[in-house]
């Protein structure tokens, strides 16, 4: 790229590819008609809460999509995670990825859990199963694997390991919904699985959670926990906490669950179009999804290798930003480089060989139903343009920031 063709980048002043920026997440909408006819419903019925008919209708829903006989719908995914652990009864230690959002290991430190961070496969983003048996002391007390991205965990090989230490396992599948291991939907393994319906998420109730099980008595504990522990009109039997879903959330959930196919193919498109427009570019590479199996293709995730590319991945987020491209660095920098957990465990990084290598070369871009093929092709051919011309780009944006670093210098000397 010759110096005229770096200038329209925006980050050298040229005019954004984007007027309005493009964000991870942004919410899936279905059909708003039948939102505000439910919502009409809600307010006639003058039944806001405490599990309304819209909320049993959502869990019932949910529990038949998934194959499983109980679900319980939450305020949202951290309090279901909380719950489901507390209601079999987590305490000690539990193993879990330190490659996670962070609430997963809050919600079991919230409850005064110590998460032992364990790390992921080489080469994948997964909990290794083979690293789970030289984290298990008398303390440990569960498994919490995570299945990142809507791409499932090695869930048999975890859930065996798991067995031979009769350690119960909850998966924490908010990413997950609408997804598959070898065939089987994703929310029927382990003891319970969580969901996560939070606006960015495939299926959203603006905010919003389900606890999903089989299990017939840890399903009647997790309600009550849900409702302060009520066991009737007056009597409580456990402590408990709020953790209900609304009606209105749950008129968004359904609403949202009758697009779910209409939201899978979108995806589906824009993630093919990613596919084949980074299939040639050297130091990027995406995260592909088994489509043997159903997924919900919610999360577009690249690698990046910046002895390819020549641009750091912070370098990458630098320039597709000032094109209003809002790419993420999923979930930099590790659970365990974040408060509390660093300060805990200041030396963990030394047992996440993977998770520290990964994590600073993930990238996630903008996907969903509100960008368009027009949007990928766009995004897909800035990439390319970066790689193409990495070193020019890397070269420029680091003599500017060592110019700006010593005109900083200056002004502090003079003041
Ligand atoms: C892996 C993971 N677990 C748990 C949660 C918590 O879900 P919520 O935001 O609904 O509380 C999230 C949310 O993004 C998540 O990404």
């Amino acid at each position: 790229m010759n110096r005229k063709t770096l200038d329209k980048l925006a980050v050298f002043g040229g005019k954004p590819a984007f007027l309005q920026p493009l964000h991870v997440g942004t919410p899936n909408i279905g059909d708003k008609q039948r939102l505000f006819e439910r919502l009409e419903d809600i307010l006639n019925r003058r039944i806001l809460t405490n599990r309304g008919p819209m909320v049993q209708e959502f869990e019932q829903r949910i529990a038949e999509l998934v194959g499983v006989r109980h679900c319980i719908a939450m305020s949202n995914g951290t309090v279901a995670l909380e719950i489901a652990t507390r209601a079999i009864g987590f305490k000690g230690e539990v193993i879990a990825p330190s490659m996670t959002f962070v609430a997963t290991a809050h919600a079991l430190q919230w409850q005064q859990i110590t998460p032992v961070f364990c790390d992921i496969k080489p080469g994948g983003h997964h909990l290794d199963p083979a690293r789970i048996k030289e984290l298990v002391t008398p303390r440990t007390t569960g498994v919490l694997p995570v299945n990142l991205w809507g791409r499932p965990c090695d869930i048999d090989a975890i859930l065996s390991v798991a067995d031979s230490y009769e350690l119960p396992v909850v998966f924490d599948s908010a990413h997950a919904f609408g997804c598959s291991y070898k065939g089987k939907m994703i929310g029927s393994f382990g003891r319970a699985e969580i969901f996560s319906f939070h606006a960015t998420k495939f299926i959203n109730s603006f905010e919003g959670g389900a606890v999903v099980t089989n299990d017939d008595d840890l399903a009647e504990t997790v309600r009550l926990m849900q409702n302060f522990g009520f066991e009737g009109r007056d009597r409580v039997g456990h402590v408990g906490i709020n953790g209900k879903m609304t009606e209105i959330e749950a008129a968004m959930g359904l609403t949202s669950l009758e697009s779910m196919d209409q939201f899978v193919e979108h995806n589906q498109q824009n993630y093919h179009c990613y596919k084949e427009g980074l299939k040639r570019i050297p130091g990027v590479e995406l995260v592909e999804y088994d489509e043997r199996e159903r997924c919900n293709y919610q999360y577009i995730v690249v690698e990046i290798d910046e002895r390819i590319t020549s641009v750091s991945c912070n370098e990458m987020l630098e320039v597709l930003s000032a094109e209003n491209i809002d790419a993420r660095r999923y979930f930099f920098p590790g659970c365990h480089r974040m408060e509390p957990y660093r300060s805990y465990f200041p030396n963990a990084g030394i047992l996440l060989g993977n998770t520290e290598n990964l994590l600073g070369r993930v990238l996630a871009l903008p996907t969903g139903t509100a960008i368009t093929i027009e949007d990928v092709h766009k995004i897909t051919g800035l990439i390319s343009l970066l790689s193409e011309s990495g070193r020019a780009v890397g070269m420029r944006l680091r003599a500017r920031s060592s110019r700006s670093n010593r005109l900083a210098k200056e002004v502090l000397a003079d003041a």
